[in-house]
Formats: structure tokens, C-alpha cells, sequence
């Protein structure tokens, strides 16, 4: 997405936020009150990508290289921070078909692909997992909100290995899928 897309960004962002606010490390409160500058910002700054159903956005998610000399060969899938599906939308590979153009993009560009996700968020754990990353860790208590802490689990999928190492669990969806510049995904 590029920063002329702030506004359905920040729309879908927040939604996101609202609905799923357990899914998050931010909060609606937070980002709702900041500028759409702070977005169109962060579309610039940043990988971005949507899933289109013609001009309707369903779902983004993003990426991100670590930061410093020693980590630039490993990278972030923003789960924490960006990875949503519309309600109506999920079930039907649009979260899939997200992080498989994270993980195409990443291969150019770092040797590691990093997330993290709240132990008990079942479908994007297995989200990730049927996408070939693997857990590697347990931050115990790593985000508390309102006097409850969640654990968050820590996932990677090593980029060197054959590009076919979670090729062979893709399924054919229904939706047909076609690439679109610009970091957008279209599903019609
Ligand atoms: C997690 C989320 C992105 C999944 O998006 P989605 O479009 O519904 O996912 P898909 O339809 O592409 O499903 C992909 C895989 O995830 C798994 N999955 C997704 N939702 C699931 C569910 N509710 N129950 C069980 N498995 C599920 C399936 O195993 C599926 O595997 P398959 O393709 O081999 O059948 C979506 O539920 C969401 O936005 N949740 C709220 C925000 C959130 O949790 N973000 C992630 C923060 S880390």
C-alpha cells in the first residue's frame, strides 16, 4: 500500500484494533487520536500490503527489517502490529495469501522471517504454522492491558531453506488470486 491508501488504512487499522484488541501490542485508544499523517507515514516507511476485493479492502499485513548492523539479515511479519482480516472475509485464504506475499518479499531482503502472536490466538497461530514457521520461544507475560497478561509466542521461518519448504501445504483457493503493483493483493 502506498501513503495515498492512509485513509483505508488507518480505517481497517483501527477497526482491526477495536475488534481484536487482544490480537494487538497497540491499543484503538492510542492510535484512533493520532493524525492521518502518522499513517500515510507509516505506508511510507514501511511494507504495507492489502488484499483487494475490487476497491474494498480486506486484510492487511506487513513487514519490516530489523533495525541495526547485527540483525538487518532478519526480519519482521507485523503480526502484532498489522496482520488483520476482515470478519466477513476470513476463511477464505485471504489471511494465507498475505503472509505468503510477506514471505516472497522478505526472501529478497533478509535470511529470517520473525512474528510474535498472543498464545491464545488459535487461528493465527495455525495461520503461521501451516505456512511453515516454526515456535521457538514463550515471552511469558509480554503485553498486559487492563490487569490481564498474555503470554506471546515467538515464531520464525528460516528463508535459506528451499523456497518449496511450506509451498507444498498451499491449497488451491477458491478465490481467484492475481498480483497487483503497489503491494496489493486482489481478490475477486
Ligand atoms: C488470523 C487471521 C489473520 C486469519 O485470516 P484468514 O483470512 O481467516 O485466514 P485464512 O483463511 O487464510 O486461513 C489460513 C490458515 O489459517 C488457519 N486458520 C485461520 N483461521 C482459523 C480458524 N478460525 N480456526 C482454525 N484455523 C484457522 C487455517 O488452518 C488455514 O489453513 P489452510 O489454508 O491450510 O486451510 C484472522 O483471523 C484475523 O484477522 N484475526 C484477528 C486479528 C489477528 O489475530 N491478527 C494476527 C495477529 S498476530
Amino acid at each position: 500500500m502506498m501513503p495515498a491508501d492512509a485513509a483505508q488504512y488507518r480505517e481497517i487499522r483501527l477497526e482491526g484494533l477495536k475488534c481484536s484488541p487482544e490480537a494487538f501490542g497497540s491499543t484503538y485508544e492510542t492510535e484512533s487520536v493520532q493524525p492521518l499523517s502518522r499513517f500515510s507515514e507509516r505506508l511510507a516507511s514501511s511494507a504495507v500490503f492489502g488484499a483487494f476485493r475490487g476497491a474494498e479492502l480486506l486484510g492487511i499485513a506487513g513487514f519490516a527489517v530489523r533495525n541495526g548492523v547485527k540483525e538487518a539479515h532478519k526480519g519482521l511479519l507485523w503480526g502484532m502490529y498489522v496482520m488483520y482480516v476482515r470478519p466477513d472475509a476470513r476463511n477464505a485464504g485471504v489471511g494465507r495469501r498475505l503472509v505468503e506475499e510477506v514471505i516472497d518479499f522478505a526472501r529478497q531482503r533478509v535470511e529470517l522471517l520473525q512474528l510474535s502472536v498472543v498464545s491464545d490466538n488459535d487461528p493465527a497461530r495455525l495461520l503461521y504454522t501451516r505456512l511453515g514457521f516454526i515456535e521457538y520461544g514463550v515471552e511469558k507475560n509480554s503485553l498486559k492491558q487492563h490487569g490481564r497478561y498474555y503470554d506471546e509466542i515467538l515464531m520464525a521461518l528460516d528463508l535459506r531453506q528451499k523456497q518449496d519448504a511450506a509451498a507444498h501445504t498451499r491449497r488451491v483457493d477458491t478465490a481467484r488470486c492475481e498480483e497487483r503493483p503497489s503491494a496489493t493483493i486482489a481478490f475477486t
